[in-house]
């Protein structure tokens, strides 16, 4: 754990508050505080009982034998269940009628000359088909259940029906984020053991293309696990052909059936793997399984974003991310909700994309970043006022704490004051929401995700585990397990204790520090450990130097966050030269560019400041917090007592003036 935690102390304070509006509540799922409470308590002290009443809207091929075996801090839920995620997203909509209703609304990034996009609607039925086809085209390339298939795809339909694909045979797979390097494919690839990816020539985004092809092909350079690259035909731009390897998507649902019985899967059966940074230089693999995350995601997005089968709603995450996972694709199609999937970038032609969007398809539920929102901002409300944004009921906010002024901005601006929001608190590891107001109940104030969701025990404790009065900063875990709560740590079963539950012994320690105030809701006050947060992005600090002293002319580096307009963070690397290498403005650019090779543009350090040392304790670890300090307000006043060499220090602050 890092050394700042002692640090932690809040100085917000707000006092706005804002209760549901009575006809949003009179219409909700849950219409009142006093129904939250009651709820809330049942789940948590009988949680067998309450999550096995939930379970029913889910779909089983057999239903299970006990709802929760915890045998701290491995459990499994639904034991002896078996069902197919698949199945419940797609036949089980059906089953209920939903055959005709859209699944997938998509809009590509490319306007037409008239300004409009092309527009795809997939409903529940052809969705299905897709699935299936893809699915049996998959198992004649010989994949098989537990098999880990790679997905590296733009933002398309297509990249929901792999998933939906794999899920429906019962292959786990390995989403990555179209915005990372080669690098970072082939060391996921090589983790994961995965030998097939899906991927396309191309993707758009801001109207230029994303090489996913050429990205993988580089990948595979590195790596001679891959025997199979299936590819989309996205931009119909040329690319590289390996004879034998690469097969294109259409050839793999050529002359396939429309019918791919799905795979009865145990209820821990692995659904898939996720990577994200954690504290360490390589990002881990989180592990998910099936039932209770597929749970978990229904019901959050039933009571958080209060789904009506009449609802058009729209998460504007990547799938690349848990949130695309989670409330892109699984949580809304096992709701049985129409999920609109936008292809490209939200300043595309212009910041006033995403109100055009909401405009053209009527969209009621928004469920954006607050690093968006602070663009949106910037970018001036003249842009969002002269769209009809009128159809909107609900709003949220994922990823990093929301500033109370873009949360009021969203609140006016986009929301027009009648619309609640839900500033939703959660991480990769719990796979959906946990601590989040429920619109129809819980009054909300600017800046705090409120209050737990149903079966989630959060506290904010000290080291101990003792919980902390109000108001006092202190470590955010959770003292009970949830239905979507990681399974583990792919590949490494060892670390998913250590990593998760020693930190405060005997609980899930999530990283971030918080305080309640004295309703006993949740102020996140961000990681203190060494993660940043990057545009509502997790990085490891770890993970950027090992990038930054794979360069040949790098000794040393450390890397902190550091406070951003937009960003919510940026990222300050210090950095040592290699003895005869001299620092330069070129070579500064240098590092940054590697920096984006080695892992993706989204890791780019903001500043690079050259050092000839780094703070460090007597035992030799790098003093982190003093740099934050430092690329925070230019000052060190923290505790230097452990400091080995307080010269370093003068000479740093020396050059920050210089
Ligand atoms: O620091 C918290 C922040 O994002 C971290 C989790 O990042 P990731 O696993 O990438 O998942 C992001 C999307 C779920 C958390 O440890 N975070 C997420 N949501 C919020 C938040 N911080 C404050 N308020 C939130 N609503």
């Amino acid at each position: 754990m890092a050394e700042n935690e002692s640090a932690i102390q809040s100085s917000l304070q707000e006092h706005r508050i804002f209760p549901p509006p009575s006809a949003f509540s009179a219409k909700a799922h849950v219409k009142s505080m006093d129904e939250y409470k009651r709820m809330w308590r049942e789940s948590i002290d009988q949680p067998e009982e309450f999550f096995g009443r939930m379970a029913q809207d889910l779909h089983w091929f057999k239903k299970w034998d006990k709802v929760l075996d915890w045998k701290s801090p491995y459990a499994k839920w639904f034991v002896g269940g078996k069902l197919n995620v698949a199945y419940n997203c797609l036949d089980h909509q059906i089953d209920q009628g939903r055959g005709d209703k859209t699944a997938i609304l998509w809009e590509s990034e490319a306007l037409d000359a008239s300004g409009k996009p092309e527009v795809r609607k997939i409903t529940y039925r052809a969705l299905r088909d897709d699935v299936c086809r893809f699915a049996n085209g998959l198992k004649k390339l010989g994949v098989k259940k537990g098999d880990r298939i790679t997905i590296y795809m733009p933002m398309v339909p297509e990249a929901a029906v792999a998933m939906l694909a794999c899920a429906r045979i019962g292959a786990a797979h390995s989403v990555i984020f179209g915005g990372f390097s080669s690098q970072a494919i082939s060391d996921r690839v090589e983790d994961a053991k995965s030998n097939l990816i899906i991927t396309a020539d191309g993707g758009v985004r801001r109207g230029g293309d994303v090489p996913l092809k050429e990205n993988v092909d580089n990948a595979l350079q590195t790596t001679s696990l891959v025997k199979k690259v299936i590819v989309l035909k996205r931009t119909g731009k040329p690319v590289k052909w390996v004879e034998g390897r690469d097969i294109w998507w259409s050839d793999v649902i050529a002359g396939q059936s429309a019918d791919c019985p799905a795979e009865p899967m145990d209820a821990e059966d692995m659904l898939y793997v996720l990577y994200t940074s954690g504290s360490t230089g390589k990002p881990k693999g989180i592990l998910h399984t099936t039932a209770g995350y597929l749970l978990s995601c229904q019901m959050t997005c039933k009571y958080v974003f209060d789904l009506r089968d009449e609802d058009l709603y729209w998460c504007s995450a990547d799938i690349g991310w848990v949130t695309g996972h989670s409330y892109v694709v699984y949580g809304p199609l096992a709701a049985g909700t129409t999920t609109l999937m936008y292809e490209g970038a939200p300043n595309f032609p212009d910041f006033s994309r995403f109100w055009a969007i909401i405009e053209r398809h009527k969209v009621n539920v928004f469920y954006t970043a607050p690093t968006a929102i602070r663009a949106f901002m910037r970018a001036g409300r003249e842009l969002v006022d002269k769209h009809n944004l009128s159809s909107l009921r609900l709003l949220g906010t994922v990823g990093e704490p929301i500033n109370p002024e873009a949360w009021m901005w969203y609140h006016q601006v986009i929301g027009h004051g009648k619309c609640p929001i839900v500033d939703t608190w959660w991480q990769t590891e719990t796979g959906a929401i946990m601590i989040t107001p429920l619109p129809g109940a819980t009054p909300t104030k600017p800046g705090t995700a409120t209050l737990p969701f149903f079966g989630i025990d959060a506290a904010v404790v000290d080291r101990t585990g003792k919980e902390l009065p109000a108001n006092q900063g202190g470590l955010l875990v959770i003292r009970k397990p949830w239905p979507s709560m990681l399974r583990g740590i792919f590949n490494d079963p060892d670390r998913y204790a250590r990593q998760y539950w020693t930190d405060v012994p005997g609980m899930y320690f999530s990283g971030d520090g918080a305080r309640r105030d004295e309703d006993g809701y949740f102020w996140i006050m961000g990681r203190v450990d060494d993660v940043i947060n990057v545009s509502g992005h997790r990085l490891g600090t770890m993970e950027i130097e090992s990038a930054l002293v794979s360069h040949e002319y790098v000794a040393e580096a450390a890397v902190v966050g550091m406070p951003h307009d937009l960003k919510g963070q940026g990222i300050a690397a210090f950095v040592t030269l290699e003895a005869g290498r001299q620092p330069s403005e070129n070579l500064k650019k240098e590092l940054i560019a590697w920096v984006g090779k080695q892992i993706g543009s989204l890791a780019k350090p903001d500043q690079i400041r050259f050092t000839d040392s780094l703070p460090k304790t007597r035992s030799g670890k790098i003093m982190r917090r003093l740099l934050k300090e430092l690329a925070t307000s230019g000052e060190v006043k923290g505790d230097t007592t452990t400091l080995e060499d307080f010269s370093v220090l003068a000479r740093l602050k020396e050059q920050d003036e210089k």
